[in-house]
C-alpha cells in the first residue's frame, strides 16, 4: 500500500513531528509514504518525494514543515479531483493523509466526496478546529506569546506605559485568552466578546489609583477595529487577512486613559521555531493514529483529541463552525481585570 502525505495552509510548530509519526508508523504497518511538496500544489504539479525512515530522522524538534506548504487550493486554483488525478495515478497512491487547518481539511472533505480516500490530521496555532479538544501548534504559540508578554511587562513597568500586545488566532481568541491569562494581562480583547475601550481605560485608571503605573492589554488580531473594518484583503479560502488592529486601538486608549500606549504585534513569531514538548507529543500521537486509520481503511476520518484520548472522528466534524473560546475559560482570565 502507498499513501501521499501533505501539509497545507499556514505552517505551525509540530508539523514535522506529525509527518515523522505518519511515516514511521506506516512503515511498521507495511505502508509506503510519498511526501507531497508544498501542500495541494505538489499534487497539482506532480512535485513529490519518497519518505523513508531516513527522510524523517532528526526532524521532531524542527519548526516549519520538511514538505513545505502553500495556500494553493485544488478547487480555487484547479478543478478539484481532476487536477490531482494524474499525479495520484502516476504514483499509484491508495489514499492521502492531509495535515491541515479548517481550509485545507474542507478541501480534503470535498475531495473525499469526489471519491478520494482521505484521512485528516488537525493542526493550527489558532486552536479553533471543531471535533478535537485542541490542535498541535497552539501550545507553542501560547508559550511564545506568554514569554513575549512577560518581557513587555518589565519594560512597560519601567516606562509607566500601556503595552498593547497583538496576537494571532484569526477569528478566535484562544491564543489571546491563554497567553493573557498565563502572563497576568490586565485586559484581554477577543472577537468572541465585544469590547468597550472606555472600560479598558477604566481598568488602566483603577490600576493607576492603586499605584500600578503600567498595564498590559492583550489584543486578538480578529477583533473589530474601532469604527468597523477598513479595507479587507481575503486569502484563497476567503479568510480575512488580519494583523495590525492594535495600531487602530492604541490612540483611542491613550486618549481615554491618559497613559502612553504602545503596540507590539507578535505576528509570525508565534508560528516559527521549535515546538514545545507538549506539541511534539500531540503531533506524534496524531501522526501515529492517522497511520493506523489508513491501515484500518477508515477513510473520511480524522485523528482528534477527546478528553485526553486520541480517537477517530468524521472529517466532516472538523469542517463545521470554528470553535470559540468557552466562556468559563475567558471569565477565569477576566477575574484578574482590575475595577
Ligand atoms: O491560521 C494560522 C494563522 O497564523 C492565523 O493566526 C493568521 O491570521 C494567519 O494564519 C496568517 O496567515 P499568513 O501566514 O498567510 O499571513
Amino acid at each position: 500500500m502507498r499513501i501521499g502525505l501533505l501539509t497545507g495552509g499556514g505552517d505551525c510548530p509540530g508539523l514535522n513531528a506529525a509527518i515523522r509519526g505518519v511515516v514511521v508508523r506506516s512503515l511498521a504497518n507495511g505502508v509506503e509514504t510519498v511526501g507531497v511538496l508544498n501542500g495541494w500544489q505538489g499534487l497539482m504539479r506532480d512535485n513529490t518525494r519518497l519518505l523513508d525512515r531516513d527522510a524523517v530522522r532528526g526532524i521532531i524538534a524542527r519548526g516549519g514543515t520538511i514538505l513545505g506548504t502553500s495556500r494553493l487550493d485544488p478547487y480555487v486554483h484547479g478543478q478539484g479531483m481532476a487536477s490531482l488525478q494524474p499525479t495520484i495515478e502516476r504514483l499509484g497512491l491508495d489514499g492521502l493523509v492531509v495535515i491541515g487547518g479548517d481550509g485545507t481539511l474542507a478541501s480534503a472533505l470535498q475531495l473525499a466526496a469526489e471519491g478520494l480516500p482521505v484521512v485528516g490530521i488537525p493542526k493550527t496555532i489558532d486552536n479553533d478546529i471543531p471535533g478535537t479538544d485542541t490542535t498541535f501548534g497552539f501550545n507553542t504559540a501560547v508559550e511564545i506569546a506568554t514569554q513575549a508578554i512577560d518581557r513587555l511587562t518589565t519594560t512597560a513597568e519601567a516606562h509607566q506605559r500601556v503595552m498593547l500586545v497583538e496576537v494571532m488566532g484569526r477569528t478566535k481568541g484562544w491564543i489571546a485568552t491563554y497567553a493573557g491569562m498565563a502572563a497576568g494581562a490586565d485586559a484581554i480583547l477577543i472577537p468572541e466578546r465585544g469590547y468597550d475601550l472606555e472600560q479598558v481605560a477604566a481598568i488602566i485608571q483603577a490600576r493607576l489609583a492603586k499605584g500600578r503605573t503600567y498595564s498590559i492589554v492583550v489584543v486578538a488580531e480578529g477583533i473589530q477595529p474601532p469604527g468597523g473594518s477598513p479595507t479587507e484583503k481575503l486569502d484563497v479560502y476567503g479568510f480575512k487577512r488580519l494583523g495590525g488592529v492594535a495600531y487602530a486601538i492604541a490612540p483611542h486608549l491613550e486618549r481615554l486613559s491618559g497613559v502612553e500606549s504602545r503596540v507590539t504585534v507578535l505576528g509570525h513569531l508565534q508560528r516559527g521555531g521549535t515546538p514545545t514538548a507538549s506539541d511534539r507529543v500531540l503531533a506524534t500521537r496524531f501522526g501515529v493514529a492517522a497511520a493506523d486509520l489508513v491501515r484500518d481503511g477508515k477513510w473520511g476520518s480524522m485523528a482528534a483529541l477527546r478528553g485526553g484520548e486520541v480517537v477517530a472522528v468524521e472529517l466532516e466534524e472538523a469542517c463545521r463552525q470554528v470553535r470559540s473560546v468557552d466562556s468559563k475559560t475567558y471569565d477565569t482570565a477576566a477575574v484578574f481585570f482590575e475595577h
